[in-house]
């Protein structure tokens, strides 16, 4: 039996990824350490959660005694860490966090990772540390890491770290690096559960100064076939970036949604933009399609379909999520701006 501690398996991308394990690799032991932070969500695992290949603690990955104790008690030998904080928006306002989960949060899995000899570790990194594109080219694992927000700086300063744990002590990693996920569970934080919550309550729709920035858009689960192939079959000390060929302006996805809704154009509404926005992202994937003969198994149309008939249909859980601090935090974002 495959033993892994999957970190942050309570927010969107760890989530899918355990629901994806648990469902179709049942030989498999799934550790989930998560802080329930804003984004950590119980509801994420929903029909999952007594599962019994599926062992949940709410914890932090900065407590080095805890995580000891859950690699030694359940004789892991992967772990793979998706907990972070992961908004560029809240980067902006409060970097502090930051740096504490995402770059200590990491060393302390790094020096249990070594210490105990697990058989691989596993970073979900994100494209955004190679910084921004101009209008051609892609992203490939040999473009220069060069991170332009808090956020992206504290996941580069992970994935370093990672890095010189593989070259000073021989720590078995690897690093994934993808593009913009979306899909079932994302918190409406993020562009598109945003745009799609806001246009269903006939709210407008804040698309930052010209709209015309790229994103290349990965559907959640060609994500975790992804990382799940990087965990059996990849050699160790290798970086794979993977994205889902779907470069889309962010006009033209907030136009998809509108049409899909029913909802009029001048839901629309551009608002101030971001400070030091990123203007274009684009992954060059080919080195998992050609190595790991990953492939991803949707279009952006066939997604962004699934991805809104789901929120149509999960009416509750979207309920939930933006009850409570949402709220504040969309007034602090969104008003006035
Ligand atoms: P998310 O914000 O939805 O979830 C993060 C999870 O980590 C939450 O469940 C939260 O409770 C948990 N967490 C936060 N701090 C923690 C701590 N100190 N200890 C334990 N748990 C903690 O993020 P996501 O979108 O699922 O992203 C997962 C990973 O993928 C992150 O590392 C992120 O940088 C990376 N990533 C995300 C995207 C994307 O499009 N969402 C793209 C590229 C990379
Ligand atoms: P986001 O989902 O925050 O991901 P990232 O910044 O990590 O790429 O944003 C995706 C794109 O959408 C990005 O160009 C910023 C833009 N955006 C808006 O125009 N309005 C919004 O309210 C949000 C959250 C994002």
């Amino acid at each position: 039996m495959r033993r892994i501690l999957v970190t942050g398996g309570a927010g969107f991308i760890g989530a899918n990824f355990v629901r994806m394990v648990l469902s179709e690799h049942p030989d498999t032991l799934v550790v989930n350490l998560d802080k329930l932070t804003y984004a950590g969500n119980l509801e994420n695992l929903a029909g999952f959660t007594d599962h019994p290949n599926h062992v949940f603690v709410k914890g932090d990955i900065l407590d080095a005694k805890l995580v000891e104790q859950l690699v030694t008690d359940h004789n892991i030998d992967a772990i793979i860490n998706f907990a972070a904080e992961s908004h560029v928006d809240r980067s902006l306002v409060d970097p502090g966090v930051f740096i504490e989960t995402n770059v200590n949060g990491t060393l302390t899995l790094l020096k249990v990772a070594l210490e105990k000899k697990l058989e691989r570790y596993i970073q979900i990194s994100t494209d955004e540390v190679y910084g921004s594109l101009g209008p051609t080219g892609k992203f490939t694992e040999q473009t220069p890491v060069s991170p332009n927000s808090p956020y992206s700086a504290s996941k580069a300063a992970a994935d370093h770290l990672v890095r010189a744990f593989g070259h000073s002590w021989g720590l078995r990693y690897n690093i994934t690096r993808c593009s913009n996920n979306y899909g079932e569970y994302q918190f409406p934080e993020k562009m598109i559960p945003l745009m799609i919550n806001n246009a269903l309550n006939d709210k407008p729709l804040p698309v930052y100064g010209d709209g015309l920035y790229v994103r290349d858009w990965l559907y959640i689960y060609d994500h975790c076939t992804a990382i799940w192939k990087v965990l059996t079959e990849a050699r160790p000390g290798e970086i794979y970036n993977i994205g889902g060929n779907n470069e889309k302006t962010n006009l033209e996805v907030v136009g998809l949604i509108l049409d899909r809704l029913g909802k009029p154009k001048e839901l629309i509404r551009h608002v101030t933009d971001r400070p030091g926005h990123d203007r274009r992202y684009a992954i060059d994937s080919s080195k998992i399609m050609n190595e790991l003969k990953w492939r991803p198994s949707v279009t952006f149309e066939v997604g962004i379909n699934r991805t809104i008939d789901w929120y149509l249909a999960n009416e509750t859980w979207l309920r939930h999520v933006v009850s409570g601090e949402y709220q504040q935090y969309y007034a602090s974002m969104y008003h006035n701006r």
